[in-house]
């Protein structure tokens, strides 16, 4: 693959995938506003139009696309980005500060949706200026992102449930533990840079991960589907469950990525997209 195409593919894979999950947010945010914040509703309805639009077009481009048209496509994309990032920050702020009494938009939540676009953002910032990070520093870069986001999931699951699923709220809580310890051992990792950066090291490290990554992503699975067959009770949108099934995929395809460059010695590393 020559780099332009790869700057294409790239950029296409990550508008596609991102921009949904940024649809889906101002819907979740919507939905947690309460019906006098009118205000709110329209902007966050306003987002998901705009990300909904983003969406289409990316869709409607391909790999055979003129790089320079995806480039501006980027910019425009990493401008509603940047707003919609902006408007999660003001909601926090209102919610912080306990003017929207009632609502339900758990303060993480919005936090958490905010630091997803922050990444969107970052990404096609990076892709745009040609500065992808290098491999070894990504791999602790991106784990020390999705663990994190992988525990806010854990722990919202179990506190979407209804308190009478004893189980259910008991595996998320043990997972939101799991990896929140995850998380921690990538901080460890990270401040021990560069000596860290060892290939047995980064590869034990992803391994482990992947292993917890997929067992998170079957119980989101598992939850999803009983939430859509309405088997169990809690107050989880079956597009939440769904959402959150999604970003454990993403990241395991991060992993397994990262996994074969690692292993791999026939990996050219101009196409090391990361
Ligand atoms: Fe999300
Ligand atoms: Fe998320």
């Amino acid at each position: 693959m020559r780099l332009t195409d790869a700057f294409v593919a790239r950029s296409l894979d990550e508008i596609r995938f991102w921009s949904r999950i940024m649809k889906e947010h101002s819907l979740f945010l919507r939905l947690g506003f309460r019906c006098e914040d009118t205000q709110l509703i329209a902007e966050a309805m306003q987002f998901q139009a705009t990300f909904e639009d983003i969406e289409r077009r990316s869709h409607a481009y391909s790999l055979n696309t003129d790089p320079s048209t995806i480039r501006e496509f980027n910019c425009e994309v990493q401008n509603a980005a940047t707003h919609i990032w902006a408007f999660k920050r003001k909601v926090l702020g209102l919610i912080l500060r306990c003017k929207l009494p009632g609502g339900t938009n758990f303060p993480l939540l919005v936090d958490h949706v905010s630091r997803e676009a922050n990444y969107f953002r970052n990404r096609l910032d990076e892709l745009n200026c040609g500065q992808l990070e290098p491999l070894h520093d990504a791999i602790i870069d991106e784990n020390v992102f999705f663990l994190r986001i992988m525990a806010d999931h854990a722990k919202f699951i179990g506190h979407l449930l209804d308190p009478s699923e004893r189980k259910l709220v008991e595996q998320a809580r043990e997972f939101g533990h799991e990896f929140d310890q995850l998380m921690f051992q990538a901080i460890d990792l990270s401040s021990m840079r560069p000596q860290s950066q060892t290939v047995p090291l980064l590869s034990q490290f992803v391994d482990e991960n992947k292993v917890s990554v997929k067992s998170l992503r079957d119980f989101k699975k598992t939850a999803a589907d009983l939430i859509e067959q309405c088997r169990i009770k809690s107050i989880i949108h079956p597009l939440l469950a769904d959402h959150v099934f999604r970003e454990a995929e993403r990241f395991l395809f991060i992993l397994e990525m990262f996994d074969r460059s690692l292993s791999g010695h026939h990996v050219n590393k101009k196409e090391l997209l990361f």
